[in-house]
């Protein structure tokens, strides 16, 4: 059987090569200057074994994927009652970067979107790190959900930093609600520095794989998250990880999923796999052209729909 898998991937590559459709981000400049042609998919099974085809080690920004690991953290760093007492776990049917905030509490409809996302930068690690060490707490974070010192791409978190305009315009509201209660320019520059990580599409895969793997990560053996934890993140990922188009993605790729917009897509299928695809060109959610073709393939051939 393993034999076969490497040529599946790569026969699954060849098939979405010719869709040129979608553009890489252009609100972060470093973003689009992406070589668009990069192609990459990785399967990490439970048991540690790794297999792939086309770019699967070259490195890029792991931007909104970012989101449910740090939601992750946050749940084990701070419990449940205190993340869920400031982010909601309900789809907002509106775009990744839009407000979308509880008009009577400020609260975040949900941590996948920036609102939500920026509010749970804030509860990663103990309540009293400053911006430095909450990023190392990020970064360490990441780094034991991917098995490997992951860093940042200072360049790409410059870039957005200067164009941050309405991510930090979102945390002012939610520092204006008491929903964050730190420095909204700081907390908006450790969120960029956390999108800013650098990761493979071997290390989605594998970080995927994490959160399928109960929280375990299936190479190091470290539970990096309690199982409750995993649990929660996939469900969140589930029913809000690919944004306004997650209502079509669960009907009919049916994947807990992340998605971010440097053309990484994650996708974790509890007690099996964890997928990650690489292909920079996006749609108009934000989500890869070829990584949601790929998706879509690989639930259909193997029957990976959780319904
Ligand atoms: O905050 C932002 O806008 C980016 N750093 C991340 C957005 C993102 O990846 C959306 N996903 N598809």
């Amino acid at each position: 059987m393993r034999p076969i898998i490497p040529d599946y991937l790569a026969e699954a590559l060849r098939d979405v090569e010719s869709d040129t459709s979608g553009d890489p981000a252009g609100y972060i400049p470093e973003l689009a200057t992406a070589d668009t042609e990069r192609l990459g998919a990785a399967f990490a099974m439970i048991d540690g074994e790794v297999y792939g085809a086309g770019d699967i080690d070259i490195e890029f920004t792991i931007q909104s994927i970012s989101k449910p690991f740090i939601y992750a953290l946050a749940l084990s760093d701070r419990g449940f009652d205190p993340v869920l007492a400031k982010v909601g776990v309900e789809p907002s049917g509106e775009a990744f970067n839009e407000i979308s905030l509880e008009s009577d509490t400020g609260r975040p409809l949900n941590p996948m979107i920036n609102a939500g996302a920026i509010t749970v930068h804030s509860l990663a690690g103990a309540e009293d790190l400053n911006p430095t060490e909450r990023v190392e707490r990020v970064l360490h974070g990441l780094s034991a959900f991917a098995g490997r010192r992951l860093k940042m791409d200072e360049a790409v978190c410059a870039s957005e930093m200067e164009h941050a305009h309405r991510n930090l315009a979102i945390a002012h509201m939610l520092r204006s609600h008491n929903v964050l209660t730190k420095d909204p320019r700081a907390v908006v520059d450790g969120y960029t520095r956390q999108c800013s990580v650098l990761v493979t599409t071997r290390d989605l895969a594998m970080m995927a794989a994490t959160l399928a793997n109960r929280g375990i990560n299936p190479l190091s053996g470290e539970q990096v998250v309690p199982e409750p934890v995993a649990r929660q993140v996939l469900s969140v990922m589930f029913s809000c990880g690919m944004y306004d188009a997650a209502g079509d993605w669960a009907t009919q790729v049916g994947i807990p999923a992340k998605s971010g917009v440097a053309g990484g897509l994650i996708g974790a299928l509890p007690g099996q796999i964890g997928i990650g695809t690489f292909s920079p060109r996006l749609d108009s959610h934000g989500n890869s052209v070829r990584g949601v073709s790929l998706f879509e393939r690989f639930s259909s051939d193997m029957g990976l729909h959780v319904m």
